[in-house]
């Protein structure tokens, strides 16, 4: 095993030790420290930094897109791929003060397969059963890691329900890939049973307590998962905020979760549910068509106060994050996970 050094963040005043092996990320969530992050893979730059002291900081492979060249050099980095080989202070260019200390301990987590079932022609309902530990906390709106069966390559899935204390369960909503390492097993071996490694949580994509601003979610494809997720611990509190979701899908057969969504508004009174179809087909549909962000632009005038959630292929998440921008959201009120997928720059 490397050395440990300490990293300070500042302006928060925060130190913590990172063993060599680790990124200042990982090191962070272990003792838990919940910093802005995405896709841990170098290609989002959530998690970029600035170095304000210190030089022997080495790189994982990264995407120049999240990191160009120059900035590498002016001094920026990107805490999930940084390892540091000295004491370091590092500026938190984007963090959220109310959450850098809720973080609840990494948790490793054997689980099975409960059922796997299409919710759309390629949606997967994945539910898995906690085999040991029996208990796994998370905050409604995270995500785990989940090894690929057979191998040690893992991938990020979102936790669609929005506690496991009862249940023992997570349930996620899986996009097929054809080629997919993890998603093409889900049409293949995975049937009931299958033992999944699962690693969390993670992830920013939480409620932030004690508001009651608006709120407006706009997700895409698997990007229900979290916000259903979200959803239905709002329900639970019987929440009377103003809540929309914008859901974009290309055809009528893509939409998923229908009675649920629209059974919601028994429980929070504030709930709209919006579902737009990109690619109308013959099947008989009566409402919104078009890209979500035109959507949204159609409904929304100010979102000054709201606090925004968007959730789905990058994007999508990129040209919402746009639009709410436009219709007056402020960065520090949007809250997003792009699904970035390994191997795309
Ligand atoms: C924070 C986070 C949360 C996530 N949550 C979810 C979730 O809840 N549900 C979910 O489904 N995914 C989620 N993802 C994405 C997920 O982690 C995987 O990247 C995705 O499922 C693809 O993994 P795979 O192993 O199946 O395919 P990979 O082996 O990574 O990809 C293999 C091939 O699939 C094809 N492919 C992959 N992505 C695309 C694409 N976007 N468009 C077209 N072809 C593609 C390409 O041919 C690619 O070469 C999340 C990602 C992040 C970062
Ligand atoms: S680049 Fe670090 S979390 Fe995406």
């Amino acid at each position: 095993m490397g050395e440990t050094h300490v990293v300070r963040f500042e302006p928060v005043g925060i130190e913590i030790e990172v063993q060599e092996e680790q990124t200042v990320l990982r090191a962070a969530s272990e003792q838990g420290l919940m910093l802005m992050h995405g896709c841990k893979e170098g290609q989002c730059a959530a998690c970029k930094s600035f170095v304000l002291d210190g030089d022997d900081i080495e790189l994982d492979k990264y995407s120049s897109f999240a990191l160009p060249d120059f900035e590498r050099e002016e001094g920026y980095t990107l805490l999930c791929r940084a390892h540091v080989y000295e004491d370091v202070t590092i500026e938190l260019l984007n963090y959220d003060e109310e959450m850098i200390h809720s973080g609840l301990p990494i948790q490793t987590a054997t689980m099975e397969v409960v059922s796997n079932e299409l919710v759309t022609p390629d949606l997967h309902s994945l539910v898995l059963s906690l085999v040991e530990p029996t208990e796994f906390a998370f905050f409604p709106g995270q995500y785990v890691e989940m090894t690929v069966p057979g191998t040690d390559v893992t991938r990020s899935f979102s936790i669609a329900n929005c506690s496991a204390k009862t249940s023992g369960q997570l349930e996620f909503v899986i996009r097929a890939y054809p080629d997919g390492a993890f998603s093409h097993l889900l049409g293949h071996s995975m049937g009931p049973g299958t033992k999944v490694e699962v690693v969390g949580p993670f992830g920013v994509f939480t409620l932030r307590e004690g508001r009651d601003s608006d709120m407006v979610f706009v997700g895409g494809g698997a990007g229900m998962a979290p916000v259903l997720s979200v959803l239905r611990q709002l329900a639970e509190k019987g929440s009377d905020r103003k809540i929309t979701f914008y859901y974009g899908a290309r055809r009528r057969h893509d939409l998923c979760f229908e009675q649920e969504l629209a059974s919601l508004g028994e429980k929070l009174p504030g709930f709209r549910y919006v579902p737009a179809l990109s690619e109308p087909d013959d099947a008989p549909w009566n409402g919104e068509t078009g890209l979500i962000t035109d959507v949204v632009r159609r409904h929304e005038s100010e979102l000054d106060a709201a606090d925004c959630y968007v959730c789905g292929p990058p994007p999508m998440v990129e040209a919402a994050m746009e639009t709410l921008l436009q219709l007056g959201a402020t960065d520090k009120h949007i809250y997003y996970d792009k699904f970035t997928t390994t191997g795309m720059s």
